[in-house]
């Protein structure tokens, strides 16, 4: 934690009056702010959060005197000096500022502009982005998550624009040069990070919740019909969450708003969250079941986020998780609440578990409990360690605990610090408290310490180590965590319940076989002993273990032999097991894992590699067509789109051919093939198109209103194969059709195409600076991440000596995450090279 720079021991904010004048044609605003404080000690300064202000008037008011400031800058803490003629006693007082600042026109933070078009029009509004440290480029702040106070807020703006913030407007005046200052009633005692002053040209739909609470969609004109999905999810699960927790909704309203500029997916800032539009707009026909399972569970997060993270702050941005960890827990439940029929549990083993056992196998991850520096190191650690990992072991908690448990310690932690701040020992205390289990006993390493365990089986004994995904990082790094691993396990002769809370445990062995970690609720891998793997592909072939617990041997062996714990011939084998697989968890994972060994591949063996790939695929081929019936479950939809375009990618001929002739329709008019498909022909024809179909491709991105849309055009332009078309795509990111939210859709997926790898990387360094100021914000890894697919030696020697000579704060871990990667696939690629030829040749 970086004292220097918090403000907390001088002064204690108590409420704040801010007037504020957006201006929307030169981009500008102004404020006047009047701030309610304690000074905690005697001073001749105060210091307040600033940054890029201009502050023309500070007047301390001391009892009715008034005393009026020296105003100096502190540019690189960002921090604003008012110094006072004489001592100031502590005490109660009054400071009344005026000042100036500018919209944001690159970065999508602070107080910053976003446009729109209305009839070929381009328009403006002006949002904000808070989180983590936005505040301050607005207005002077203790702009400190335990620094929460009152906010008095008034917008002044043209008549015919909307206002909104985080509670309703209780008064408008209307001035006579056709202005008008609309002032909100005041909020709850709140962290600056979570306010919101919105104004634009909106358009809005509105519903009570059965709680009594009033829910808002806006959107900016023209999008309305696209609201009613998000507004009737949002009602439902305000009421929900209110049960859940047993602590009413504080606020008068409830807010969403749809913002076409966007850096993270949405903001749950208190009664006025905003979204990029893809996150919140659901066209009955036009939005694919993946896009509207995702617009409800990024709704779930945010709202769940109006009890974990805005009634009850972290103290510190070192325990972020804490807000992020818990929302991506709680969209579950919420979804899974009023979705049952999607297996939203089903897929969090492979949306969130899975992922968080991908970074977190790095040594370059860090602990759930992170240190920070620095306040400019705050938005590396919102990752999938604070994020997934943070869901993951709440799960594994929740399901120790038992539900009802949980959920009673959740609510007395909500109670107890209503209003206020907590740590991550708190939330300890509270759930320890209530349940009488032993909570930090569980998860003291699992949240103090990075990484994870990896257990092997070995006949009749379970041994624990920590799992490196990096052979080169697991033969020379000792690590002598020792976990306690709960493991719930699966065996012929039924369940058994496991804990391993040393190096080793012995086992009975009274079972023919067993699955360790039923449902994947621990975080943790497993390897099984050669004996009982061939026991297991029986079982997997039977289906007689669950989805999820399928899905996790499969995850686990090979992500094992990456790292060296087995071998990838053992993982490609048993593969075979799963031909007649029809869960879609089961073969999102497994496609992903192969999709990882064909990155390995060099051209030559691609086609046997294929061949491979679709003898697995083949069952499944018989069982999927390209046209949905109207009794598809949810899952069937968003598998049919899955095995598709893998088909597609393992050049399935029949599939590419099909894929062409849809194309050919979607030209004539996108409608006549169908929205849950559409990816998957729009990827096949990249894969196997030319510079026409790249152009075709680009004019629908440039003429295509609805984003969602633009996304899956977007992508599939950064999957062709000719090094000139490849180019054209990476220019296209960052002309002017491209918004900067979505450039790094275009970076990531380009790394993902072997053939696109050397142009994307040099496209990268030619256009550095450029995209450093265009995606600075929390997307800003963005950039690079993608580089952690490379697997050629060049290359990763340039990345080093680029990163080495182009250091960035913000990016910083990333770039160690990325080399550690990269090192580890150079590795990998070596060491199975040979074997991998042989079994293709044997199993093509
Ligand atoms: N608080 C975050 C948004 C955020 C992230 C702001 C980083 C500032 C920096 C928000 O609650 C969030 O987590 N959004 C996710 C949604 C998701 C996980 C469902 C997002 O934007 O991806
Ligand atoms: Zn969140």
């Amino acid at each position: 934690m970086d004292l220097k720079k918090r403000l907390l021991d001088l002064i204690s904010p108590i409420e704040y009056d801010l007037i504020l004048k957006p201006d929307l044609t030169n981009f500008t605003f102004s404020g006047e702010e009047i701030l309610n404080f304690n000074l905690l000690k005697n001073s001749k300064k105060i210091i307040l959060n600033a940054k890029k202000l201009i502050i023309t008037k500070a007047i301390l008011i001391s009892n009715s005197k008034e005393i009026e400031a020296r105003i100096s800058y502190k540019e690189q803490e960002m921090l604003v000096l008012f110094t006072f003629p004489k001592e100031i006693k502590k005490g109660k007082y009054k400071l009344k500022l005026a000042f100036n600042g500018k919209l944001n026109a690159d970065a999508l933070k602070g107080w910053y502009k976003s446009s729109y078009t209305i009839n070929g029009q381009k328009k403006f509004l002006a949002t904000t982005q808070f989180e983590e440290i936005g505040a301050r480029e607005v207005f002077p702040s203790v702009d400190d998550p335990s620094a929460k106070a009152v906010f008095n807020i008034s917008l002044v703006v043209p008549k015919d624009l909307t206002t909104i913030s985080n509670t309703i407007d209780k008064k408008v005046i209307e001035h006579e040069n056709g202005w008008k200052t609309v002032t909100f009633t005041p909020t709850p005692k709140m962290a600056t990070y979570a306010l919101a002053f919105v104004v634009g040209q909106f358009e809005f739909l509105e519903k009570k919740a059965t709680n009594g609470k009033l829910v808002r969609v806006f959107v900016t004109p023209g999008k309305l019909s696209q609201a009613k999905f998000a507004l009737d999810v949002a009602c439902r699960l305000l009421t929900f969450y209110e049960k859940y927790f047993d602590i009413a909704y504080p606020l008068p309203v409830l807010d969403l708003i749809a913002i076409p500029d966007f850096d993270a997916g949405a903001m749950e800032n208190w009664g006025a969250i905003t979204f990029r539009e893809v996150a919140l707009l659901v066209d009955e026909k036009e939005t694919s079941a993946a896009n509207k399972q995702w617009v409800a569970i990024v709704i779930a997060h945010e709202i769940s986020h109006m009890w974990f993270g805005n009634l009850v702050t972290m103290k510190w941005w070192n325990d972020l998780w804490l807000n992020e960890g818990f929302a991506s827990y709680m969209e579950y439940v919420g979804v899974n609440n009023f979705f049952p029929e999607w297996k939203m549990w089903e897929q969090f083993a492979v949306l969130d578990h899975n992922r968080a056992l991908g970074l977190d196998g790095l040594i370059t991850t860090h602990p759930i409990q992170a240190k920070l520096e620095s306040v400019e190191k705050i938005s590396e650690i919102f990752d999938e360690v604070s994020y997934s990992k943070g869901a993951s072991v709440i799960q594994m908690l929740a399901t120790f605990l038992g539900e009802e448990n949980f959920r009673n310690g959740l609510r007395y932690y909500i109670k107890k610090f209503a209003y206020g701040n907590a740590s991550t020992q708190d939330l300890w205390n509270a759930l320890e408290k209530v349940s009488g289990k032993k909570v930090v006993a569980l998860m003291d390493k699992y949240t103090k310490k990075p990484g994870y365990p990896i257990v092997t089986l070995n006949k009749n004994q379970l041994f624990q180590t920590r799992f490196f995904k990096s052979n080169i990082i697991r033969r020379k790094t000792k690590d002598s965590t020792i976990w306690n691993i709960p493991l719930k396990s699966i065996t012929d002769k039924g369940d058994v319940d496991l804990l391993i809370s040393k190096k080793s445990l012995k086992l009975k062995n009274d079972f023919d076989w067993i699955k360790l970690n039923k449902n994947e609720t621990t975080f943790a891998r497993i390897i099984y002993d050669k004996e009982n793997l061939a026991k297991l592909k029986l079982v997997i072939e039977k289906k007689i273990i669950s989805p999820i617990d399928r899905m996790g041997i499969i995850r686990d062996i090979f992500d094992s032999a990456e790292s060296g714990y087995t071998r990838l011939d053992l993982a490609l084998s048993v593969a075979k097991s799963y031909k007649n697989e029809d869960s879609y968890i089961v073969w999102a994972a497994l496609l992903g894992k192969l999709s990882k060994v064909k990155n390995l591949i060099d051209l030559e063996d691609e086609n046997k590699f294929n061949n491979y790939a679709l003898s697995i695929l083949s069952e499944i081929d018989k069982k999927i067509n390209w046209d949905k019936a109207s009794e598809d479950s949810h899952e069937k939809i968003l598998l049919r789109s899955l095995i598709l375009s893998n088909l597609g990618e393992y050049k399935d001929s029949k599939i590419v051919e099909k894929a062409k002739k849809l194309f050919e329709l979607v030209k004539e008019k996108k409608q006549k093939v169908d929205t849950d498909i559409r990816g998957a022909v729009y990827s096949i024809v990249a894969e196997n198109g030319d510079e026409k179909t790249f152009n075709e491709l680009k004019d629908l991105y440039i003429n295509e209103e609805m984003h969602a849309e633009k996304n899956r055009i977007g992508s599939a332009l950064c999957l062709f194969k000719d090094g000139n078309v490849i180019k054209k795509a990476l220019e296209f990111s960052i002309s002017e059709h491209v918004r900067s939210q979505d450039i790094g859709r275009f970076l990531v997926i380009s790394f993902e195409n072997k053939f696109a790898r050397d142009a994307v990387w040099k496209f990268i360094k030619n256009n550095w600076l450029l995209l450093i100021t265009k995606m600075e914000g929390i997307g800003m890894d963005w950039i690079i991440k993608g580089a952690a697919t490379i697997t050629d030696k060049k290359l990763y020697i340039d990345i080093k000596e680029f990163f080495k000579s182009h250091p960035h704060p913000k990016l910083e871990k990333t770039m160690s995450q990325v080399l550690e990667q990269i090192e580890s696939n150079i590795e990998w690629k070596d060491r199975e090279e040979a074997d991998l030829k042989k079994f293709l040749i044997s199993n093509s």
